[in-house]
């Protein structure tokens, strides 16, 4: 995990150990995410932020994706957060670099997101390397995400900018973030047939698949059945956590405390932590803000 703007140096000493890591997502598809970070980081703590009073984000205009999303960060550094993971791929294609460029004030708080870790495992380049597109090996990626991440042009901008001679063909996978999150899996499972053959009518044999937002995970099988076998499916929250793991031993002192893991929601908060069944097996004791 790189930040954008401070491409990370060698090892920093261990000082000053520092509070929970903060994680946001619009709703409850970032906890995948989190999930994935605990089984690779058990001894970390984290506080979990869902803006599900909010949510869905990918229907929503840049300008209201960035002012929800700076409105959650900064709720999360009022917690006492000084790293927050955007596990949530519209916010981090939308508002990250403005954000880190406009708002951040580096020096006392850091903001990663889940989209650098994808670029840089399809590309097998540091995000900092900004030597001239090579030739990667990729050529057809098929990226399946919500409408506003799409219409960032964020991802195949920053594929491009790295890979020579990649196709990316995105698929806005309309509905199916409200679906997953309303816990209609039947509905969800109709979605991602329609949506994966939408996608190869104009991409019959893609090489690469990104699900590239947090909710999408919860129907991969589905993405899987509807895809050509020789396609490969890249999974996002165990990509994210290797990367987040890399970060913290670069940047030791966002490290620290024994796996406490609090939810917030701006939602209502039984009824979100018995949602997040669907999520994670078992429901969550949820606070609301
Ligand atoms: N889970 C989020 C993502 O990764 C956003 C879903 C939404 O709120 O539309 O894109």
């Amino acid at each position: 995990m790189r930040d954008l703007e401070l491409p990370s140096a060698g090892m920093e000493p261990d000082a000053c150990p520092c509070g929970p890591i903060g994680v946001f997502d619009s709703g409850l598809g970032g906890l995948t995410v989190l999930e994935a970070f605990r089984r690779r980081l058990p001894e970390q703590d984290f506080i979990y932020f869902g803006d599900n009073a909010h949510a869905p984000y990918g229907v929503k205009s840049p300008g209201e994706v960035y002012r929800l999303t700076v409105a959650g960060v900064q709720r999360l550094f009022d917690e006492g957060c000084r790293l927050v993971i955007l596990a949530c791929n519209t916010a981090s294609a939308v508002a990250l670099h403005d954000l880190q460029v406009d708002w951040l004030d580096a020096a006392q708080h850091r903001v990663l997101g889940v989209f650098v870790p994808i670029i840089e495992h399809l590309t097998r380049r540091d995000w900092g390397d900004n030597s001239v597109p090579t030739h990667t090996g990729l050529h057809d990626v098929a990226l399946f995400a919500t409408p506003a991440t799409v219409i960032s042009g964020a991802f195949p901008r920053e594929l491009r900018f790295r890979a020579r001679d990649v196709t990316v063909v995105p698929q806005a996978c309309a509905g199916l973030v409200e679906a997953i999150e309303a816990g209609d899996m039947d509905a969800a499972a109709g979605l991602v047939e329609s949506h994966v053959a939408q996608l190869l009518a104009r991409l019959p044999r893609p090489q690469s698949a990104v699900l590239g937002c947090t909710h999408y995970p919860l129907v991969e099988s589905h993405f899987r059945a509807a895809l050509p076998p020789e396609t490969t499916l890249v999974s996002q929250p165990e990509l994210t956590a290797a990367s987040l793991a890399d970060y913290l031993d670069r940047h030791r002192r966002f490290r620290g405390g024994s796996g406490q893991v609090r939810y917030l929601t701006s939602g209502d908060p039984g009824a979100i932590g018995e949602r997040a069944e669907i999520f994670t097996g078992h429901p969550l004791p949820f606070h609301g803000i």
